[in-house]
């Protein structure tokens, strides 16, 4: 595909923010991107669905702008079935895919926008579930050297909101292909609260696949701006870990302070919760601002600046250091 100049990022990020890339390559094979990687002008960026990133100024270099399709069954036994998906695939469609094959493990997952490529990034993850549980292994092209690589779970080093990508080899790879493990004899996973909940309202009492999706749609649709009518890019920050001492100290102070255990020595903690306790829940200045039915959630409501989000993000982080004395730290990709 040839290279394209001086193109608007706007429909390309779901902030919706107004900026150009000087190039971009449109990538719907490894061949495409093996045969053109070094004649691409740097600094090279890898995009997918744009849910997930920030961009506060033009893109100097050349964005690769993932479009690699697929979706293939290589093989099963009795209890599970392993799925080969193209890094380009829309997260979504792969899940009501899995779904309506039966196929158990994503259905927490569904409705996270963006691509099957940058899910394992930062290890998608949603109403107890995260992309970890069903990885099987990603193939990746080393974009210094043009060689493939697979990775398995444990290379791909997973934690909370994070991956090896995001950490050593940041920048360093494209995703290409991703394996998932999914299950034939689905374990159903409902203890998330708001989940439970949910299905009971619909007065379901045996989980099925398509009920759980249903309700896990039923929420994100209640709390989180869809990014077609209102700019966002989901949580703006992680939900931050605190030792277990700092958290009582809170507690004592803030009898209402949620909060939950991950092992004996540290709690996290709702970083929406914080960010509302410190007033800025549904502030707008100008363009942009925060969500008014969830505090984590930063907005643009159109014509907003990348630079103006990012300013008031700092700023949001600084009144919760001032408050409470816990540093908050972006999930989104600032560029
Ligand atoms: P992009 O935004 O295009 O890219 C994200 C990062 O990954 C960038 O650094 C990019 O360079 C890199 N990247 C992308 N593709 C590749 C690739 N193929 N190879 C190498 N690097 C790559 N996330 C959750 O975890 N849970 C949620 O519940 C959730 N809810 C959301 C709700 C809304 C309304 C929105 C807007 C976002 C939400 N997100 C959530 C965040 C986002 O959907 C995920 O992070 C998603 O995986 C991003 O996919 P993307 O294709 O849009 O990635
Ligand atoms: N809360 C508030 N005020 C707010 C928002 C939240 O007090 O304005 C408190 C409430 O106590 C609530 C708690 O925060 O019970 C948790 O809120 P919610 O269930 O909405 O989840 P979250 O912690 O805000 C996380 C993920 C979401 C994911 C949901 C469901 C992070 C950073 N965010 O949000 O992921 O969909 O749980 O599992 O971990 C994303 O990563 O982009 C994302 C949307």
């Amino acid at each position: 595909m040839p290279l394209e100049h001086n193109v608007s990022l706007k429909s390309y990020n779901t902030f919706g923010i107004e900026v150009t890339a000087a190039n971009l390559l449109r990538v719907d094979s490894p061949q495409v991107l093996r045969q053109q990687l070094h004649h691409l002008p740097k600094p090279w960026m890898i995009l997918g669905g744009g849910s997930n990133v920030l961009f506060t100024d033009n893109f100097p270099g050349t964005i690769i702008k993932n479009e690699i399709r697929g979706r293939d069954v290589l093989r099963e036994d009795q209890i599970h079935v392993w799925v080969k998906l193209g890094a380009g695939e829309n997260w979504h469609q792969a899940v009501l895919w899995a779904i309506e094959n039966s196929w158990g493990g994503i259905e927490n997952l569904s409705l996270i926008p963006g691509t099957v490529g940058a899910a394992p990034m930062q290890n998608i993850g949603a109403y107890g579930v995260e992309l970890s549980s069903v990885f099987e292994s990603l193939e990746a092209l080393d974009l210094q050297s043009g060689s493939l690589h697979t990775f398995d779970a444990q290379q791909c080093q997973f934690d909370y909101r994070y991956s090896v990508f995001k950490g050593a080899l940041k920048g360093q790879f494209m995703i290409l292909s991703v394996i998932l493990r999914l299950s034939k004899e689905p374990q159903f996973n409902t203890s998330y609260g708001a989940l439970k909940d949910t299905l009971e309202d619909m007065g379901v009492q045996e989980p099925t696949l398509k009920a759980v999706s249903d309700a896990v749609i039923k929420i994100r649709q209640s709390k989180l701006p869809d990014p077609q009518i209102i700019g966002n890019a989901g949580s703006f920050f992680k939900n931050p870990s605190i030792p277990s001492s700092q958290f009582q100290k809170l507690k004592q102070a803030n009898p209402d302070l949620p909060g939950y255990p991950i092992n004996e020595d540290s709690v996290k903690v709702p970083a929406g919760w914080l960010i509302e306790r410190c007033n800025w829940k549904g502030i707008r200045q100008g363009a942009i601002g925060v969500h008014d039915q969830q505090a984590l959630v930063l907005v643009n409501h159109g014509g907003g600046n990348g630079k103006d989000l990012r300013r008031l993000a700092r700023d949001i982080q600084a009144s919760v250091k001032d408050t409470f004395g816990i540093e908050l730290s972006p999930e989104v990709n600032i560029i």
